[in-house]
C-alpha cells in the first residue's frame, strides 16, 4: 500500500550546504525546526523574525475561521451572518466557548447561571466612584475589571474545570453591569442594579438608561439590534486583545487579571478604539462636500481612515455589511443619524479610489457600529466599553482553549539582540 508521504519544507543552508526538510503541519512549520540549522556546534541555530506576527501561526484554535480575501467569518462553523439573524448573544458566546449551540435545557441553565451572577460586589461600585467621573470609561472598567481579583482570590486556580467555568460566567455576566456603572458613574448618576427579568441586551439598556424608579422598558428593536451587535463583536480568531489574553493566561495569571490586560489592548485606536474614532472623523469632516478633501488627507499619509482596513481582511468585512443593515432598522425608531450619510459618500469614494483599492482597505467592523450606538444614545466614549463587553465570551473561549491545549506553554518570544557587547561598569 503506498505510503502517504507528508508535506515537508527543504531547504538548503548556503552558509554550509546542508539540506534540511522541515515538516509542514496545517499550512505552517514547526518554528523550532530551525534551530537544527546550524553553521557549527557553537551555533544555536536559526530563528524566525516576525515584528506583529504578520505572518505567524501563535496557536491552534477551533473557535474562529477567517478567510480574509473572500470576507468568510464563521464561529465554530457556523457563517456570521446566520448567527447574527438567529441566535442571540448568549447563545453564541455558549458555542464559542463550548463547540456547539446549546440545547433547550442547556441554554435555560446557562441564562440562569448567568442571571445568578449579574451582580457586583459594592466594594468594585466605591472602586469605580472613587475614580474620576472625567476619566474614560475605558481604564474605568480595566480597573474595575481586574478589581474582580481581588474579591474571587479562587479565580488563580486556572486548572480547576469548575473553577474556569465559574469564573468565565463571572466575567460574561457581570460585563454589562461594569459597563453599564462605568457609563452611570462618567454622567454622575446613581448606579442602577441588573435586572434578572429583562434579557442580557435589555437588562444592560436599562442599566444605562433607568431614570429614578421608573422600571426602564428597552425597545425590542434595539434590544435584538444591540444583541446582533455583540455577536458580531464576540469573537475573532488572534486578534490583538485575544492575543494579549491567551499572553497573559499563559502565566496563570487569573482570568480576571488576563481579561483586564485584553481590555486594555482593545482600547487602542488600532484596535477597538477605533470605533470612537470613525465618529470623531466623521463629525470633524461635518459634511458630505467635506469628504473629498478628508480622503485627499489620509492619501497624503496625514492619518489614516478610521474604521478602515484591516490586517485579515482584504475584502470587506462580513461584520460591517450586517451592522450597515442592522442600522437601518435602529434608525427607523430612533431617526437616522446624520452622520450615516457622511459616512456612506466617504465609503462610496474609498471603494473607487485606488489608494484604498490597491491597498484592498475597506470598511471593518468599527466602520459602522458607532453610528447605531450613538442613535441609541450611547456616548462615543462608550463604544469601545460596549466592545469589550461582547468580546468577552470570545476572550473567555479562546482563554479556556489555551489552557486545555497540551501543546501550549507560556509564552516567552526570543528576541535579536542589536545592542552593546559585553562592557565593564568604569571605576
Ligand atoms: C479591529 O485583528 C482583528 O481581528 C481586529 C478586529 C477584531 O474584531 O478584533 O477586527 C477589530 O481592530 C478592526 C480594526 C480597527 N482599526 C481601525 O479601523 C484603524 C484604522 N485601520 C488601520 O490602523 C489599519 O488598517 C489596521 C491597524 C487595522 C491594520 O493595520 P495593518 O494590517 O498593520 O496594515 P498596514 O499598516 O500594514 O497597512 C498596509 C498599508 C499601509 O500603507 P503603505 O505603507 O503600504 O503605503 O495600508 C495603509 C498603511 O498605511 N493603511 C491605511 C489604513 N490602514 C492601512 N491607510 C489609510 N487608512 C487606513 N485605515
Amino acid at each position: 500500500m503506498k505510503t502517504i508521504q507528508k508535506p515537508k519544507l527543504s531547504v538548503v543552508d548556503d552558509r554550509t550546504g546542508k539540506k534540511y526538510e522541515l515538516p509542514i503541519e496545517n499550512r505552517s512549520i514547526w518554528a523550532v525546526d530551525l534551530k537544527q540549522i546550524k553553521v557549527d556546534e557553537e551555533d544555536r541555530g536559526l530563528y524566525s523574525y516576525d515584528p506583529a506576527f504578520l505572518n505567524t501561526t501563535s496557536c491552534k484554535s477551533s473557535i474562529t475561521f477567517i478567510d480574509g480575501e473572500k470576507g468568510i467569518l464563521l464561529y465554530r462553523g457556523y457563517p456570521i451572518e446566520q448567527l447574527a439573524e438567529k441566535k442571540k448573544y448568549l447563545e453564541v458566546a455558549y458555542l464559542l466557548i463550548y463547540g456547539d449551540l446549546p440545547n433547550r435545557r442547556q441554554y435555560t441553565e446557562w441564562d440562569e447561571e448567568i442571571k445568578r451572577h449579574l451582580r457586583v460586589n459594592p466594594a468594585i461600585n466605591y472602586m469605580m466612584w472613587a475614580l474620576p467621573k472625567t476619566s474614560h470609561p475605558m481604564p474605568t472598567i480595566i480597573s474595575a475589571i481586574a478589581g474582580l481579583s481581588c474579591l474571587n482570590p479562587e479565580a488563580k486556580n486556572v486548572t480547576d474545570p469548575d473553577t474556569r467555568q465559574l469564573e468565565i460566567i463571572r466575567l460574561i455576566a457581570k460585563m454589562p453591569t461594569l459597563a453599564a456603572w462605568a457609563y452611570r458613574h462618567s454622567r454622575d448618576l446613581p448606579p442602577v442594579d441588573p435586572d434578572p427579568e429583562l434579557s442580557y441586551t435589555g437588562n444592560f439598556l436599562a442599566m444605562l438608561f433607568q431614570e429614578g424608579n421608573k422600571k426602564y422598558q428597552p425597545n425590542p428593536a434595539i434590544e435584538k439590534a444591540l444583541d446582533i451587535l455583540f455577536t458580531l463583536h464576540a469573537d475573532h480568531e488572534q486578534n490583538c486583545s485575544t492575543t494579549a489574553m491567551r499572553v497573559i493566561g499563559s502565566s496563570h495569571a487569573d482570568p480576571f487579571a488576563a481579561a483586564a490586560g485584553a481590555a486594555a489592548g482593545l482600547s487602542g485606536p488600532r484596535h477597538g478604539g477605533a470605533n470612537e474614532e470613525v465618529l470623531k472623523m466623521l463629525r470633524k469632516i461635518g459634511s458630505k462636500d467635506r469628504v473629498g478633501a478628508h480622503i485627499k488627507h489620509v492619501k497624503e499619509g496625514e492619518e489614516k481612515l478610521m474604521g478602515f482596513g484591516h490586517r485579515v481582511y482584504k475584502n470587506y468585512d462580513p461584520r460591517a455589511k450586517i451592522i450597515k443593515e442592522a442600522a437601518t432598522k435602529v434608525f427607523e425608531v430612533t431617526g437616522t443619524n446624520p452622520l450615516l450619510e457622511i459616512a456612506i459618500e466617504l465609503e462610496r469614494i474609498a471603494l473607487e479610489d485606488e489608494y484604498f483599492v490597491k491597498r484592498k482597505l475597506y470598511p471593518n467592523v468599527d466602520f459602522y457600529s458607532g453610528l447605531i450606538y450613538e442613535a441609541i444614545g450611547i456616548p462615543t466614549e462608550m463604544f469601545t466599553v460596549l466592545f469589550a463587553v461582547a468580546r468577552m465570551s470570545g476572550w473567555m473561549a479562546q482563554w479556556r482553549e489555551f489552557l486545555l491545549d497540551p501543546e501550549q506553554k507560556i509564552a516567552r518570544p526570543r528576541q535579536i539582540y542589536l545592542g552593546r557587547g559585553l562592557r565593564s561598569v568604569p571605576d
